[in-house]
């Protein structure tokens, strides 16, 4: 029933429908909206804006929007907006093909940014001008609570910073998500001025020291938009053969670290990436030999749920959830249990380098590439462009106490190898890497210079197949006048691999 989950008497009189509320959104405008990974993300508006900007078209005008978001959002935002065109500037993060397409032809202006910085420079007015800097918020919420306070839904992101930093406020309240997530969240703004920073409270990952409840202006919301629409989530697939042996091989590694006594066998806090290598990973540590572990992460998967489930892990903090449908009905049914145990921040609080420092993470993110040296490229497919972005795989790979990347060593049937002589992007510098891990091996990096790391990735990494070849340059280099002789390069050929794929489709040399 209309205004169920509003309670506030003010803001019931700003209820409409999605269109009207896309009327109020002008040409050009500046808007931050939720959404984290295909959770928490508006679902009416952005398909109204979608659709305008279809009509603006036909009629030989445009609707143009500069759409700032937490990281990924779902099919009703990105994929509607990116189709018809309707996203000038995007930031910080997609994960969407059409968007991607356009990202790639020039048609959507990216900056692709670490998600701990986004608030803060949204703060310092990079994205409009003005007194609050950006036009609009439109933020996804569970519900609006009588005081005028709102339950936060499945993401934070970076809701917080649009709330404080836009003219006015336009909010859907979903009544797909559950009523129950109430309590789970952990709201705590911080001052982000430079020079001022206070240290932020979180000493453990399970700590809560915030909010539960988002807090704004009420004057500045003009319009109230009720749906019903599910997040995106994402069938969860059973891990392969390759992603359970990349798995096993940080299992090993871990359990080597326990046995030198550097990490006890409750490890540290985990951070890790979305995806099916990811997951088997969350399925290895389920399994293996550790217990009573705490996890300081971007998003909650199905994985992490079973490892909550069966007692492994304690405690999870992140900002979103990435579960998949059947993930998601568990979700509710347990959600008593999960809000004691599940902590949803700020993504500038669940990303933050200080306390990702200060608890000494295990960072566990995918990656396209890496170089014979371990520098790491998490985004750019060479001659394709950009995939995603960096997303939060930055702060945790910077500020962690091991920073592990990890993909099967081949992609495309073998045709490109994910080691290469020189990475043809670079996200993470050998100096903030401690492991490189593929279907074939781990490369430990520590403690090792950048010739000797090069043996590492090279004999524990590379696909056999491509072993020889990736030796030949090296052995090249080494020789080469005009290589120096701590990382050696030869320039003219340091891209072979990229070239031969883009001439021939195939990195390996034709025999
Ligand atoms: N060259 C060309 N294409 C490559 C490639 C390479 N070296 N490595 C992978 N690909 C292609 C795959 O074939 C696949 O293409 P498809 O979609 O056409 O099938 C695509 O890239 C994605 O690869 P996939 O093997 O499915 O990997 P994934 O889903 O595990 O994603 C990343 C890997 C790197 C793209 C992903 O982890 C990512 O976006 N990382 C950056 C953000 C991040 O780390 N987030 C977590 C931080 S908290």
């Amino acid at each position: 029933m209309a205004g169920n989950r509003v309670l506030n008497k003010q803001l019931q009189s700003k209820i409409m429908p999605a269109e009207a509320a896309a009327a109020l959104i002008p040409n050009g405008a500046v808007v931050g909206m939720s959404g984290f990974t295909g959770a928490g993300y508006p679902k009416a508006v952005p398909i109204a804006l979608a659709k305008r900007a279809l009509d603006e078209r036909l009629k030989g005008k445009a609707l143009k929007l500069d759409v700032l978001t937490g990281a990924s959002t779902g099919p009703e935002q990105d994929t509607m907006m990116s189709i018809v065109e309707a996203q000038r500037f995007r930031f910080p993060y997609q994960g969407d093909a059409a968007t991607r397409e356009k990202i790639n032809a020039g048609l959507i202006e990216y900056q692709d940014m670490h998600l701990s910085h986004a608030g803060t420079l949204v703060r310092y007015g990079y994205y409009g001008k003005g007194k609050n800097n950006i036009d609009f918020a439109l933020i996804e919420v569970t519900k609006i609570l009588e005081d005028g306070t709102a339950i936060p839904s499945s993401s934070c992101g970076a809701n917080n910073v649009y709330f404080e930093h836009a003219d006015k406020i336009i909010l859907e309240v979903n009544s797909w998500q559950d009523e129950r997530l109430e309590g789970m969240h952990d709201i705590i703004s911080v001052n982000s001025v430079h020079g001022q920073r206070q240290p932020i409270p979180i000493l453990a990952a399970d700590d809560r020291k915030g909010s539960k409840v988002w807090k704004f202006d009420l004057s500045k919301v003009v319009a109230v938009v009720e749906t019903d629409n599910p997040d995106r989530n994402a069938p969860f697939k059973a891990p392969e053969e390759i992603h359970k042996k990349i798995a096993g091989h940080i299992m090993d590694f871990f359990q080597g670290e326990v046995k030198a006594g550097r990490v006890s066998k409750h490890l540290t806090p985990l951070q890790s990436g979305v995806g099916n290598i990811a997951n088997a990973v969350l399925v290895g540590l389920n399994e293996g030999p550790f217990d009573r572990m705490l996890s300081y992460t971007e998003v909650i998967q199905d994985g992490m749920l079973d490892m909550l489930d069966s007692g492994k892990l304690v405690a999870a903090s992140a900002t979103a959830f990435s579960v998949s449908p059947e993930g998601q009905v568990r979700f509710n049914k347990k959600i008593d249990q999960y809000r004691k145990q599940i902590i949803l921040r700020p993504q500038e609080i669940s990303n933050n380098p200080e306390v990702i420092r200060r608890l000494g993470c295990i960072a566990m993110n995918g990656f396209v590439e890496a170089d014979i040296y371990g520098h790491v490229n998490s985004t750019h497919i060479a001659g394709k462009g950009i995939e995603n972005g960096i997303g939060g795989s930055g702060d945790f790979a910077r500020n962690s106490a091991y920073t592990i990347f990890m993909s099967p060593a081949t992609a495309k049937d073998g045709k490109i190898s994910a080691i290469v002589p020189f990475a043809s992007h670079i996200d993470h510098t050998e100096h903030d890497v401690s492991g490189i891990v593929t279907e074939y091996g781990f490369a430990d990096l520590r403690g090792r210079s950048p010739k000797e790391k090069a043996k590492e990735i090279i004999e524990k990494c590379a696909a056999p197949e491509y072993r020889p070849i990736l030796w030949d340059y090296v052995k090249r280099a080494m020789k080469s006048p005009s290589a120096g002789l701590h990382s050696p390069h030869m320039f003219t050929e340091a891209f072979s691999f990229h070239n031969r794929y883009l001439q021939t489709g195939d990195m390996r040399p034709k025999k």
